[in-house]
């Protein structure tokens, strides 16, 4: 066993293995569900909860139909193209727009209390400054953008079904707090493992495009972490000594992450108090998600 003390390791975060192969395929099968069958199935649907329950993690897959992912893809190319090309005073009319060289709110929660769809808009910087958010587009309440956007935003959540699963695996009731639309374009300098607070909090994803390898920059998810006592403690009190943010999982060797490699249409729901982080993407690479946030 290694010691904090270890000099060669002292100072530097340790990361999970991650899973990759069969192994990984193994592993995403055991946490997964047909979204048919969780919401037909009371078998499936306890298994399910059963499943987040213990491993804080859960894929659903083909939660979204071809035509409402056709539909929601459609809605948001056409505002990434506006946004391309700079072509905003439509936008602007029904969002407030945040672009690279004029904000005009800042802070989360005044994204999330705003009454409008927020349209965060980050570019690289050619001088290669290119901060922690660099190639996103981060657009809050996307269902307040058009009728369109809505449906298509409802259709792909499924908020009572999913709502009624984190009731069984938390056995806590859940509300829906925020919905995301998320699009990383070529996003290298992501944060590493983390956990978005202690207290209970979910967050289910739909993946609107393909995430094919560790280049579309997966969703990464180290099972059971959320209920893991002593990787959390030996993270903090490493955090502490190290001056690093409390909520860094600075302290994961020995433990396996998972990259969610998914279809467009799939969903994964996870425990927030659990150890994740977004992989870094090759430059070129894209992928948008949905998001909802679910808390108390
Ligand atoms: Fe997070």
């Amino acid at each position: 066993m290694t010691s904090m003390a270890d000099p060669i390791s002292a100072g530097s975060p340790r990361l999970p293995r991650l899973l990759s192969g069969a192994e990984r395929e193994s592993a995403m099968d055991r946490l997964s569900v047909e979204f048919n069958a969780l919401s037909s199935s009371k078998r499936t649907f306890l298994k399910a909860a059963w499943i987040l329950r213990r491993q804080g993690v859960l894929v659903v897959r083909q939660a979204v139909t071809p035509q409402a992912l056709e539909a929601i893809n459609a809605e948001l190319n056409q505002l990434l193209l506006q946004l391309d090309a700079g072509q905003t005073k439509q936008l602007a009319s029904n969002a407030i727009l945040n672009l690279p060289n004029k904000r005009r709110i800042k802070g989360y929660e005044n994204f999330v209390d705003a009454e409008q769809a927020v349209i965060n808009h980050r570019v690289k910087r050619p001088d290669g400054r290119s901060g922690s958010d660099a190639g996103m587009v981060d657009i809050f309440h996307p269902e307040r953008l058009s009728e369109a956007m809505a449906n298509a935003v409802t259709s792909c959540l499924h908020e009572r079904l999913i709502s009624r699963l984190l009731l069984a695996a938390a056995w806590l009731p859940m509300r829906v707090k925020c919905r995301n639309l998320y699009v990383n374009r070529g996003v290298q300098d992501t944060r590493g493992y983390h956990c978005d607070g202690r207290s209970q909090k979910f967050k289910s994803f739909v993946f609107l495009t393909d995430v094919r390898d560790l280049s579309d920059g997966p969703y990464c998810y180290v099972p059971a972490t959320h209920r893991d006592r002593r990787s959390w403690k030996r993270s903090r009190q490493f955090n502490a000594a190290h001056g690093l943010n409390r909520h860094e999982y600075s302290q994961l060797q020995g433990l396996d992450a998972l990259p969610l490699l998914a279809k467009a249409g799939d969903m994964v729901i996870s425990s927030q108090r659990g150890a994740h982080r977004g992989h870094p993407q090759h430059p070129d690479a894209g992928r948008a998600v949905l998001v909802n946030m679910y808390q108390r």
